[in-house]
């Protein structure tokens, strides 16, 4: 039931404090993750690990990206994801130890789904899905599993879905990195962080009556472009997926160095520019290539952690200010505005919200 929400998708963006709680409740504590809730012999196996390969499609994909930055950093393990529309039709080298890791909300993603069944052929140690579904085809089929539990998502364009999967993503790295030495401070700060990750979240979706005044930037615009680096660059593209999904806005997401590789030559007046910019060692750089974008007349519509400090004279432009909740958890929090500027523009904009044209909530054929 949809309730005092105009949309399914707005019910399933306010959920999200809740289904990330419910992602994280009984598997970690102030003291890190708790044994094996990767299923039996979980842990065993993941302490021989030795590299990952993330098979997703669309926001399931967006989720694998933040995890290689994530596993990568923290857990010091090669990391590769792939589309699993692309995956499943090439020879992909396998080095020994690498675990298949897939992630899909519905579980039963065709291109996922026949991904998983290829794998076996190619000597994985083993096999995790990450599912919103417990009895989905992913999930009977795979070694090891880690349930999202956001409940029924009813809105084509994923929402919660996306946020705990990064919740379980963030379990993964954890467990991961524990098991490879990682610094204990680090080890618990990072617990801390993805802890606070549903108070974080409920925080940014606060931000909606300012973003509901954003948004009016954007109806009449044809195109934007969505600007991150580091682990946010997979928030922006998320955005971008979300926007054009359902606004049908053309939209790309680069990462931010990118920018004058190429697409800056689109930058005009009648482009305007959304940009992740947390906190960190990152945002210098990422405020010179806002800087590229403001000198060619470009609007911009920055979404910055709290403590960064942003040149606020934006001539064309907005800074929204928020509370990225540390290093770990900024891409799940910063993703909630992209979420709701989407929202919020398709809204305005009179399309069908939760049943975008031309797509299907579960792509079950190729
Ligand atoms: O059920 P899955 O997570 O496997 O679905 C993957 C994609 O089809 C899905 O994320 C799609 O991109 C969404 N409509 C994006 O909002």
């Amino acid at each position: 039931e949809r309730g005092e929400y105009r949309h399914y998708m707005q019910k399933e963006i306010f959920e999200q404090p809740r289904a990330v709680a419910d992602t994280l409740e009984a598997r970690i504590s102030p003291n890190g993750v708790l044994p094996n809730i990767f299923g039996v012999g979980g842990d065993e196996l993941l302490a021989k690990v030795k590299g990952l390969h993330i098979i997703a499609c669309g926001t399931s994909y967006h989720a694998g990206l933040v995890a290689k930055y994530w596993i990568e950093e923290y857990a010091r393990l090669p990391v590769n994801v792939e589309v699993a529309s692309e995956y499943r039709y090439r020879e992909a080298v396998v080095p020994d130890g690498t675990l298949f890791v897939a992630i899909s909300q519905s579980g039963e993603t065709a291109d996922t789904l026949a991904a998983m069944r290829e794998s076996r052929r190619r000597g994985y140690l083993g096999t995790l899905a990450i599912c919103n579904v417990p009895e989905s085809s992913v999930v009977r089929e795979a070694d090891l599993k880690l349930m999202t539990r956001a409940g029924p998502e009813i809105g084509v364009a994923s929402t919660k879905a996306f946020t705990t999967q990064l919740a379980a993503l963030g379990l993964l790295t954890l467990q991961l990195a524990h098991q490879r030495g990682l610094d204990g401070a680090r080890y618990a700060d990072l617990t801390a962080q993805l802890l606070h990750m549903p108070s974080m979240i409920e925080k940014a979706l606060e931000l909606e009556p300012r973003i509901i005044e954003l948004s009016e930037r954007l109806i009449h615009r044809q195109h934007a472009l969505f600007l991150g680096r580091g682990a946010q660059h997979p928030v922006a593209m998320e955005g971008a997926l979300k926007l054009k999904e359902i606004s049908y806005i053309h939209a790309e997401a680069y990462a931010a160095g990118e920018l004058k590789h190429g697409p800056l030559a689109l930058v005009d007046e009648d482009m305007p520019v959304i940009a992740v910019a947390p906190n960190g060692p990152l945002l210098d750089k990422l405020k010179s290539n806002l800087q590229e974008v403001r000198a060619r007349g470009g609007e911009l519509l920055v979404f910055a952690d709290g403590e960064a400090s942003m040149d606020g004279n934006a001539s064309r432009g907005v800074i929204l200010r928020m509370d990225g909740g540390g290093d770990f958890i900024a891409p799940a929090v910063f993703t909630v505005p992209m979420q709701l500027l989407a929202y919020h523009v398709a809204v305005l904009r009179g399309t069908d919200v939760d049943q975008p044209r031309n797509l299907a909530k579960s792509v079950t054929v190729e």
